[in-house]
């Protein structure tokens, strides 16, 4: 296993979790329960969100907010305190999670374009740890990557990170040391900027932020995948939790329109969300908005991906439709179940209007400049037998790799190729990038990026041009046992 212990992702460690117990072969004890009973647990941390018209009731099911201890209104200074967090998930069955300041997922941090975010870190883990901002344009010295551009927070630190948050749209921020188990004990929350630029009334907001859990009979988080199976399969757990909880319900008001903030979380599992009779209007992703809407029925979210949907549920008051996750194969034998419930939402007499009907959703956002761009080949790669299994870019494990080099102020076209039959959800850190057709061109519709899934034996192209935040950065599976694995390599971004 050459990636065990790797500097750059904090390797596995299977002293995280107690090893003790067996793997449950499924969840089928797991009974959907009500939100009420994890109201109280949800809010205890943060402050309660500010009543904004185009809100409302929906705003029900989002995380708490983090509480700004900064009066000024360009500073976002919050605390994040890494900690053993016990959660009863029925009653008499308590799981030990690990959470930021109390709560899984942890809070929600709300700002604007242009903010100062302030996050002091405190770790009262037993295991280092780092904060990892997903997407967010930081300088490199805020990416959270232990021994690279930062140490290890240890047991007992504490980390100040300091940024300015530049771009609209919804993030998440997630720990970068040891990381499928430290994900997969609950470490992970949501980043929302919101765009000064929306239009009034788009939907009635909520953040959803989706993963799941796997648990031992005494409610440890199982270790991470450790047989070469395992390590290509990804750990996913049997319990599919969204904010934290298994099949929440949501009260919408008949004929309002909901604006579902998504982030799939989960270290493995993709989500492809469906709701019986009703197709989603998809109108922003990773970076914020589109530049024009696009209709789906059922949209895809792998690990690290973004979407923002809306959807206006129909049906009379009193009734009842259900947000499911379809069952996705990833290159694999499909799951027995076909759908796991996320929502469900359940229609009231409107006590408010019903939303009016959607405006044109449009949106000035030109494609990146790429005439003359090179290409820039990076062929995901995957050697495994019955003991080992070693996952590379271009062959290479990622501890072993060479980085790319690449120049500031210049644009590239990343030419990422899968060679393995399995999807593999590629993310890059510090930069955007803009999935283009096969020959290049700009798709129909305009999007910034940060992670794509790569289906199998195929490729992507990415323009990606590259600002002024010199440094190294990271690129790697998001499905984080494959990276674990050795399915990262770093890009040099020089002046
Ligand atoms: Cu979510 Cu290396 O990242
Ligand atoms: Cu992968």
């Amino acid at each position: 296993m050459p990636c065990k212990n790797s500097p750059l992702y904090g390797g596995f460690r299977a002293d995280f979790a107690p090893v003790e117990g067996t793997r449950l072969a499924s969840c089928a004890s797991v009974r959907p329960f009500s939100l009420l009973l994890f109201t109280a647990a949800c809010s205890a941390q943060g402050v309660p969100p500010v009543d904004q018209p185009s809100r409302g009731a929906a705003t029900a099911l989002s995380p708490a907010e983090a509480l700004d201890r900064d009066p000024r209104p360009d500073v976002v200074a919050v605390t994040l305190t890494a900690e053993a967090v016990d959660r009863e998930l029925e009653p008499g069955r308590t799981v030990h999670l690990a959470g930021y300041s109390g709560s899984v997922p942890g809070p929600l941090i709300r700002a604007k374009p242009g903010v100062l975010l302030q996050v002091h870190l405190e770790n009262h883990l037993t295991e280092p740890t780092t904060l990892h901002f997903h997407g967010v344009r930081v300088p490199n010295a805020m990416d959270g990557v232990p021994d690279m551009t930062q140490p290890a927070v240890l047991p007992g630190q504490s980390f100040d990170y300091s940024f300015v948050l530049p771009d609209a749209g919804l993030y998440w921020y997630h720990p970068h040391y040891d990381s499928v188990a430290e994900l997969g004990s609950g470490l992970y929350g949501p980043i929302l900027v919101e765009d000064p630029n929306d239009e009034p009334e788009l939907g009635d907001e909520v953040v959803l932020v989706l993963s799941d859990l796997g648990v031992d009979e005494h409610g440890d988080p199982l270790p991470p995948a450790s047989t070469p199976d395992d390590i290509v399969s990804g750990s996913e757990g049997g319990i599919v939790l969204v904010n934290g909880l298994v099949h929440p319900r949501l009260e919408v008001g008949v004929g309002r329109r909901l604006r579902l903030r998504i982030v799939n979380a989960a270290r493995s599992r993709y989500f492809k969300l469906g709701m019986a009779g009703h197709s989603f209007v998809v109108i922003g992703g990773d970076g914020g908005r589109f530049s024009a809407p696009l209709t789906v029925t059922e949209p895809v979210v792998t690990p690290g991906e973004r979407l923002d949907l809306l959807v206006t549920p129909s049906g009379a008051a009193g009734s009842s439709v259900e947000l499911v996750a379809r069952a996705v194969s990833r290159g694999m034998p499909l799951p027995a179940s076909a759908e796991a419930p996320l929502v469900g939402l359940e229609l009231v007499a409107n006590e408010r209007s019903a939303s009016p009907p959607l405006p044109s959703l449009e949106r000035a956002l030109a494609p990146l400049a790429t005439a003359g761009a090179a290409e820039v080949p990076i062929a995901l790669t995957l050697n495994a037998d019955d003991t080992s299994v070693v996952m590379g870019i271009d062959g290479v494990p990622g501890d072993e790799a060479e980085p790319v080099h690449a120049l500031v102020g210049s644009t590239e076209v990343l030419v990422v190729s899968n060679m393995t039959p399995y999807n593999h959800p590629f993310h890059l850190h510090g930069f955007f990038f803009e999935p283009r057709a096969d020959d290049g061109s700009p798709l129909a519709v305009i999007e910034r990026k940060d992670t794509i899934d790569v289906p199998p034996v195929s490729r992507v192209k990415l323009a990606v041009t590259y600002d002024d935040r010199p440094g190294m950065w990271m690129f790697h599976c998001h499905i984080l046992d494959h990276a674990e694995a050795g399915m990262m390599g770093m890009l040099h971004v020089m002046r």
